[in-house]
């Protein structure tokens, strides 16, 4: 197979909702993946902040390798299996959580938070969930009318009812809607679709409170910044907030599809027995990798501090060479970006040009979300492709 057959095999069978770049992944080892045609990248996308292990990570092939052999790939949830178990036990000892609905995305595990926030609610007469301009929880209905950006509401109303948005990081703005018809806030505790943008000091401490005072439950969605990312096992844990509710996915199940929804004390025991399900959700195969990535979460979350503080330097000073294409360098850990005065889309295909692989966030950021596993070496190396890309633009 070559790139080209690949692409045009897409272009003619796909429907026509992504724009796609004009390569096909063909494999990968570490933090380098390899087209069709053989071209070798570095990756600062990890699949959008999913392959937190690399590629070809030889404990996540044993894992698979065990599953296969046992033969049972998928038990449905009217049986319980001991991976799926595990993971749940990992998480709430990770996070400090009580009960977990396992899922397959970050979307699912939105629409999980979503209907136990207005089972909450419903007790009270209360439905209202407030959330943020330039967030983004998923494209189910419930997690786009959740997402604070008109551009992914257009063409697609009506919306769930009863969902509001308020500023990010401004606590005011969130007053302002807090009558006695909240039953839920959701937010990113780093938002990342938007544009690489971290809470302020205050700002989740200052939605804990508000969601303490008029008993509504907090959402935090960790689906991107979640799982060792920021360089601690949770971004949540750089505070000292806990949410009620914490969405996770991507990273997650280590290439395969899996998404969480943990409870907290006052979200715990809010399911019974019928109120919510997915066929898939604790799959056999995909919590045996995530039983991996949950065992080496505190040495990701560890080299995701030292690698992200060593990228975030990297792009502060890319951003003071060139003022005139680059704003603010910001981001946590792993989870970093850089605004740029130029298109983004020209750089993402200059970095890919010169075998760096990269993606936007927002309208106008350069969004780094490499493994979590990459050496000092990969960091310099993807600083100095940006830099060349930037000063022949
Ligand atoms: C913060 C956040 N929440 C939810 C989602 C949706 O996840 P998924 O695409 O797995 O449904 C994303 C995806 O980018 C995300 O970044």
């Amino acid at each position: 197979m070559s790139n080209s057959t690949v692409v045009k095999a897409g272009k003619a069978n796909y429907m026509d909702n992504y724009s796609q770049f004009p390569i096909a992944i063909a494999s990968g080892k570490g933090a380098r993946l390899y087209d069709e045609d053989g071209r070798c990248y570095l990756d600062f996308t990890a699949g959008i902040a999913v392959n937190a292990l690399g590629y070809g990570d030889e404990d996540e092939a044993k894992a698979l390798n065990a599953v296969l052999s046992e033969g049972v790939l998928h038990t449905s949830n009217l049986y319980y299996n001991k991976r799926a178990v595990h993971v749940a036990q990992l998480l709430n000892e990770a996070a400090g959580s009580s009960q977990v609905f396992l899922c397959n995305s970050g979307a699912e595990a939105n629409e999980a938070a979503l209907k136990m926030v207005r089972k909450y609610g419903s007790a009270t007469g209360r439905s209202t969930v407030i959330s943020f301009e330039h967030s983004f929880h998923g494209r189910t209905y419930g997690a786009v009318t959740l997402t604070g950006q008109e551009k992914y509401h257009k063409g697609f109303s009506p919306m769930v009812p009863d969902v509001v948005y308020a500023q990010f990081n401004d606590l005011d703005s969130v007053k302002a809607l807090m009558d006695g018809s909240v039953a839920g806030i959701i937010v990113e505790p780093l938002q990342g679709e938007g544009g690489i943008i971290p809470a302020a000091p205050g700002f989740l401490e200052g939605l804990r409170e508000l969601c303490d005072k008029s008993d509504a439950l907090l959402i935090f969605d960790e689906v991107q910044c979640g799982m060792g990312r920021t360089g601690r096992p949770f971004c949540f844990q750089h505070r000292s907030v806990k949410p009620d509710i914490l969405t996770l996915a991507k990273a997650l199940g280590g290439g395969l599809p899996m998404g969480a929804t943990l409870a907290f004390e006052r979200a715990v025991g809010i399911f019974s027995p019928g109120d919510h399900a997915s066929t898939f959700g604790g799959n056999v195969a995909a919590s045996a990798l995530a039983e991996v990535v949950l065992s080496k979460l505190d040495q990701l979350a560890s080299n995701a501090a030292k690698r992200g503080a060593q990228l975030h330097a990297g792009l502060e000073a890319l951003s003071a060479k060139y003022p005139g294409k680059c704003g603010q360098a910001r981001g946590l850990g792993l989870m970093q970006g850089l605004e740029l005065k130029v298109p983004v889309r020209d750089v993402v295909s200059g970095c890919m040009e010169h075998g760096l692989l990269v993606c936007s966030a927002g309208y106008d950021v350069l969004r780094f979300v490499p493994p979590l596993v990459i050496t000092e070496d990969d960091v310099d190396e993807a600083l100095s492709i940006v830099d060349g890309v930037l000063s022949a633009m």
